[in-house]
């Protein structure tokens, strides 16, 4: 579980992104935090692995304060939280195997993982993962020779080889298209369920959130203002977190998007007559 009080986070510059925000996550529940640009997402997510240093407030995972430890406390830490990233992150010239090793390395002695020699039942496990996000038949490519969307499954199976206890999601599905969004989606949801893992998933697709996550969570300007299920999302919820005029325009711009995907299809299908 994990719990966050009264988490505050006001950068040198003197721009407050967090103000006191408290959420309790628990095993197994997978929360979308959504919220307009500069609200505070990426910031609440980097403050709980304190890659951002929260100013205000504690962060405890499984009773455990990760806002007072010293930074080689808060390097052991760290491995129970696995964190995927929109821009994957991965290590471009290295196997889709030695991605997901790396994973491991802050549980393999440094000599160990400078020679990339990774302990027998750790190399079984990263093919388990593999096959999990359905990867196994790439494992020796290079990541640089993968799609988007096999991309962000090597980030998930390497934040899982890592065994953690929280996973972090910052905009997974942002550089995807709308298909691979919801397998990659679907994904996340289904390996959450199987682990019994808690998740907090900052996502800009709303539909999406809507979609597939039990429990959003509405940030504005650093503050929670929404919290909830997805079905209690309504127009005036979502006016509340984004403002009108910005979630009208989000609104016109889907529907232009749709539209603008509708006579692509059209035309191609018209071509494949
Ligand atoms: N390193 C930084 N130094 C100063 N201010 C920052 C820094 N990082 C973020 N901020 C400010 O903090 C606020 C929250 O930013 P944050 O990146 O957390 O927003 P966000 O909700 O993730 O936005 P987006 O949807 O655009 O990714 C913004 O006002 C931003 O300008
Ligand atoms: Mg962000």
């Amino acid at each position: 579980m994990l719990i966050l009080q009264s988490l505050s986070k006001t950068y040198k510059t003197g721009d407050t992104a967090l103000s006191e925000v408290s959420l309790t996550v628990p095993k197994g529940q997978i929360m979308g935090l959504i919220g307009p640009s500069g609200a505070g997402k990426s910031t609440l997510i980097r403050c709980i692995n304190r890659l951002v240093e929260p100013t205000g407030g504690q962060v405890l995972l499984n009773d455990v304060d990760l806002v007072g430890l010293g930074k080689r406390e808060l390097r052991q830490q760290r491995r129970r939280i696995g964190m995927i990233f929109q821009e994957y992150a991965l290590v471009e010239r290295l196997t889709v195997m030695e991605n997901v090793l790396s994973g491991r390395l802050g549980y393999v002695p440094f000599w160990r993982s400078y020679l990339r020699r990774f302990p027998a039942e750790d190399i079984t496990r990263a093919y388990a993962l593999l096959d999990r996000v359905g990867l196994l038949q790439h494992a020796d490519k290079r990541a640089d020779a993968l799609s988007g969307g096999q991309r962000q499954r090597v980030g998930i199976a390497r934040a899982l080889a890592q065994d953690p206890e929280l996973l972090l999601v910052d905009e997974p599905t942002a550089s995807l298209d709308p298909k691979t969004s919801r397998q990659i989606m679907r994904l996340l949801i289904e390996i959450c369920a199987e682990r019994g893992l808690p998740a907090i998933v900052n996502i800009h697709d709303v539909p999406l959130a809507q979609q597939f996550m039990q429990r959003i969570v509405g940030l504005r300007a650093g503050r929670v203002v929404f919290d909830g299920s997805p079905d209690l999302l309504t127009q005036d919820a979502l006016t509340t977190i984004y403002g009108e005029e910005d979630w009208n325009a989000m609104r016109k711009g889907d529907e232009e998007q749709t539209a603008a995907e509708a006579d692509a299809r059209d035309r191609i299908s018209a071509l494949a007559r």
